[in-house]
């Protein structure tokens, strides 16, 4: 069996409320905090988008294993990127590092979340909603398999996310 370190590692489409959630969680908890996405955009000195439409999914997917493989193993909230799941590297690597939670929302919640900050670049297709169903199709259950647990965080405000993890968390140490 694997050796599971002390980090809360947050998982999820985008628009699941990942990285709002990892700052609470963070703040709350007095931990460090680990964002793939601000890592790789820290080390490109360029927004994401604009490392997607320079030099394309592929670089950028490499520098997100990169930035996973720099992750020290301690207790720290981790929060990654909507398809960090589709390298199961990655997926061996953040459950090494500490249990994984799948922020899980329904397609019309995250579609009204991800609207608000239309600069996701997969999502800037002709049909954006079509585009994300799509998405979460294919993987839905490469989230389920990653995670320790599942929050839906459909109907919470962030900090209530917090505390549900929170809450499983205590519930299972
Ligand atoms: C991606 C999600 C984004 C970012 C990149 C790719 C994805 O992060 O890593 O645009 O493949 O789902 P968020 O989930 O924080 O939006």
């Amino acid at each position: 069996m694997t050796e599971r370190g002390d980090a809360i590692v947050l998982i999820g489409f985008m628009g699941a409320g990942k990285s709002s959630v990892g700052r609470d969680l963070a703040s709350r908890l007095e931990l460090p905090r680990y964002d793939t996405d601000e890592m790789i955009s820290g080390r490109f000195r360029l927004s994401i988008a604009d490392i997607f439409s320079r030099f394309g999914e592929t670089s950028f997917r490499h520098a997100e294993s990169e930035a996973i493989a720099q992750i020290p193993p301690e207790r720290a909230v981790i929060v990654t990127g909507g398809g960090v799941v589709l390298r199961k590297v990655n997926v061996d690597a953040l459950r090494r590092l500490g249990t994984v939670v799948y922020l899980q929302a329904n397609e019309a919640t995250l579609f009204a979340r991800v609207s608000r900050h239309p600069s996701r670049p997969l999502l800037q297709t002709d049909n954006p909603r079509a585009t994300l169903a799509e998405l979460l199709r294919t993987r839905e259950l490469l989230y389920l398999q990653a995670a320790d647990f599942s929050v839906d965080t459909s109907h919470l405000r962030h900090q209530e996310v917090s505390e549900a993890i929170l809450r499983k968390l205590n519930r299972d140490e």
